[in-house]
């Protein structure tokens, strides 16, 4: 991936002239014309043009061949002069965007500097169990883990974050959590790549997490059983961001970070997001036209927002309606640039796994803290799947939900969803390895085992809940 540099530092790009405009047009009920295209305008906080917005962090990139990952505490600087204290990747927040192609080995070292044991795990990557993060392989205060497997899987958007036994979601609320992107021969992120995709500047990962500060500025922890909900968000650990866009085609990466909160994502202007992936990489269908996109803890999205009609100075915000945030504020600069395009074929062939019609098992989500009824136990297999068999399994839940379900060691399909919302939206297509089940939802799955023999996990990622013990061990066998 070609990196975009941060964008210069935060002289405000909206003249005075222009802030009384966009007050005005507020006030008057916030219809503006920007570059043709009908636009509302929503305020932030207090208003459009009364919050200083800070330039989007882009994370830096890493290959993962060879790589030395060091979790420790730091300070992290969320834009605007104001800095948090935090854990950290390599001291970066969100941690290093590792990029590599499908095939390439990984060779990473973890080394472990925080004040208590962690694990990293490679959320939605088929690896081995001795490369998945699994809790049994925390390592100490100064200890350090080697993993090494090869990247075998279709080009995604995946990501890294802690995994210890009781302590996941407090690491991953203090900044432990990154990109983790994958390329193939189709999905290249470069000049060529046969689908006509933005690249370069005009791919951004989106890391989208909430927290809460303390009197001092520092991010504040609350370990509340019901699972943590912050009160503002950041993109890639920014406040208040904005992304100064050419008139363009963008790319967007989205990954959930936060620990409990699903988002619903929206343009301020209602315009379409152009919806062309998920967890398990480019859907099987041409690109899907949304004005709102749900997406829960630990699931990922690829977007394409089309910005080419935003004209310079012109504002378009990317909401979470489910908040009324404003998440990141698109600022065009009029420059008509990238070459990237909306596909309008088929994005990928994705096979349909053919399986059983009857339940091979059930997994009910009881409470704050079971499956089946348990809390997890470190050391108890609760169940184990043959190899390279399909099998249809079923979530339920009755209450104390959304659970974002969460399956490591395979991709599975969303074959149905009853009670609840009752549907399967178009974002739940193609391959998933999260899924959310809503109070009253029963979710069925087909899921096959082909990548590795094993111990793994399946959990809720409503980080309280799985810390708490809604996780369950299996093994492939
Ligand atoms: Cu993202 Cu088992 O986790
Ligand atoms: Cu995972
Ligand atoms: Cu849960």
């Amino acid at each position: 991936m070609k990196l975009k540099q941060p964008d210069t530092p935060a002289k405000d790009s909206i003249d005075v002239t222009r802030r009384t405009f966009l007050r005005a047009a507020v006030a008057l009920g916030g219809a503006v014309v920007a570059g043709g295209v009908p636009m509302v305008v929503l305020g932030q906080q207090g208003g459009a043009g009364t919050v200083t917005r800070n330039p989007l962090r882009i994370p830096g990139a890493s290959t993962p061949s060879g790589l030395t990952l060091t979790c420790a505490p730091g300070t992290a600087s969320l834009g605007g002069g104001r800095s948090t204290s935090a854990w950290l990747y390599n001291g970066q927040f969100p941690g290093p965007t590792l990029v590599a192609n499908s095939g390439e080995r990984a060779v990473i070292t973890l080394s472990n500097k925080l004040p208590q044991q962690s694990i990293t795990h490679w959320h939605g990557m088929l690896v081995p169990h001795a490369a998945d993060g699994h809790p049994h392989q925390v390592v100490q205060p100064d200890g350090s883990y080697k993993y090494d497997f090869t990247i075998n899987q279709r080009a995604t958007l995946n990501w890294y974050h802690p995994h210890p036994h009781l302590k996941t979601g407090e690491q991953v609320y203090r900044g432990l959590a990154g990109a983790f992107i994958i390329r193939d021969s189709v999905d290249t992120g470069a000049a060529g790549n046969s689908l006509g995709l933005p690249f370069g500047a005009y791919e951004v990962p989106l890391i989208i997490r909430d927290a809460t500060f303390d009197s001092r500025g520092n991010l504040s922890f609350g370990n509340k059983s019901s699972g943590f909900f912050g009160n503002t968000p950041l993109v890639n650990g920014t406040l208040a961001p904005f992304l100064a866009v050419d008139k363009a085609v963008y790319r967007f990466r989205v990954l959930n970070g936060c620990n409990a909160r699903v988002l619903r994502l929206a343009l301020s202007n209602e315009a379409p997001i152009h919806l062309i992936g998920n967890e398990g990489g480019l859907l099987g269908s041409p690109p899907v036209s949304l004005t709102e996109i749900m997406v829960g803890p630990g699931e990922r999205l690829d977007l394409l927002v089309d910005l080419r009609g935003l004209g310079q100075g012109s504002t378009v915000t990317l909401r979470c309606l489910g908040a009324g945030w404003d998440l990141l504020q698109f600022r065009g600069t009029g420059v008509a640039g990238g070459t990237g395009s909306i596909p309008t074929g088929s994005l990928s062939t994705i096979a349909a796994l053919v399986g059983p019609t009857t339940v091979t098992r059930t997994f009910t989500f009881d409470g704050m803290t079971r499956i089946n009824g348990k809390v997890y136990d470190m050391n108890r297999i609760d169940f184990r799947v043959p190899f390279g068999v399909v099998e249809r399994w079923r979530f339920v839940t009755n209450g104390n939900g959304p659970h974002p379900v969460h399956v490591h060691g395979a991709y599975f399909q969303v074959k149905s969803r009853s009670g609840g919302r009752a549907r399967v939206y178009p974002w739940e297509q193609g391959w998933k390895d999260t899924v959310l089940v809503h109070d009253g939802e029963t979710v069925d799955v087909l899921i096959r085992f082909d990548a590795h023999r094993g111990l793994y996990v399946m959990h809720c990622h409503q980080l309280a809940h799985e810390d708490n013990g809604m996780m369950t061990n299996f093994e492939v066998v």
